[in-house]
């Protein structure tokens, strides 16, 4: 089992470090940790360190990003033992002294250094009715969804995702139980849940309510806690608890007014 996350620093600081300054970075690579030595700068991202490190003193250093502004959910990584997006976290915030220590995002399998593998998180997506489903024939014309509707804003809570794996990496229950489905799959659908256009809701919540699903959600709230774009799969994933229970209870309530041969008494 994982150690739990250590607390969050009381002397997390956006100060910069005083020029001169030096960061000592351990990577987690080939079983072990390599230890770099880079400079501070001023505003400096672990992005940056990593970057710094793979083109001047290691290009064998493997690690993902893409967009450098954190849209495209690309470059997280567990920092001093903490999920983060590393495009957007500065140094002189998480350094602990003059050390950083980097390793691959957690419960997913590593394919070099600190690069993961994201299939089994994009899987979960799809296991979960992540795909907006139009129905056998969909709508002539463009749906008209009031933007205060409480349908609206349930989906607007959690439209934001941007799959960068953090709140999956943070989550105990993924590390017990890799078949549960996760926090970023199961606020997706509880997105869709919402979405009044969809017509696979049947399925969807079907999906989401097995051994696997969201009664596995311990609400232990790491994912809320981690997010770096402040959604809280935590209180999707108990809308979807009551959606699910509902659709079970209007399931057993037909099947009760039909009696156990099926019929419908007369
Ligand atoms: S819910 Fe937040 S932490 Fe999870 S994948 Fe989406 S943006 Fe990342
Ligand atoms: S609230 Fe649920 S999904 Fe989120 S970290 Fe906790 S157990 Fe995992
Ligand atoms: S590089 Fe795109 S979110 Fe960090």
């Amino acid at each position: 089992m994982n150690a739990p996350f250590p607390a969050p620093s009381p002397t997390e600081s956006t100060v910069d470090a005083a020029p001169g300054a030096m960061l000592t970075v351990r990577i987690r690579r080939d079983g072990g940790f390599q230890a770099f030595t880079v400079a501070r700068r001023p505003a400096q991202t672990v992005l940056d360190v990593v970057t710094e490190i793979q083109r001047e003193q290691d290009p064998t250093l493997a690690y993902r990003f893409a967009c450098r502004v954190g849209m495209c959910g690309s470059c997280a990584m567990m920092v001093n033992g903490r999920p983060r997006w590393t495009c957007r976290t500065r140094v002189a915030a998480v350094a602990e002294g003059d050390g950083l220590t980097l390793e691959p995002l957690r419960n997913l399998p590593v394919v070099k250094d600190l690069a993961v593998d994201m299939e089994p998180f994009f899987a979960k997506w799809t296991a979960a009715h992540g795909a907006f489903e139009p129905g056998a024939v969909p709508a002539d014309d463009f749906a008209v969804v009031a933007p205060e509707s409480p349908e609206r804003r349930a989906v607007d809570a959690g439209i934001e995702c941007i799959n960068c794996g953090v709140c999956y990496a943070a989550c105990d229950v993924v590390a017990w139980n890799p078949d549960y489905l996760g926090p970023a799959a199961l606020n997706r659908a509880w997105t869709l849940v919402n979405d009044v256009r969809d017509r696979g809701q049947d399925a969807r919540l079907a999906a989401v309510s097995g051994d696997a699903g969201c009664q596995s959600c311990h609400t232990h709230m790491s994912c809320t806690e981690h997010c770096p774009k402040a959604l809280a799969p935590t209180f999707a994933i108990a809308g979807l608890k009551r959606a699910t229970a509902r659709a079970a209870l209007k399931r057993f309530g037909a099947q009760a007014f039909r009696g156990p041969s099926g019929r419908r008494p007369s």
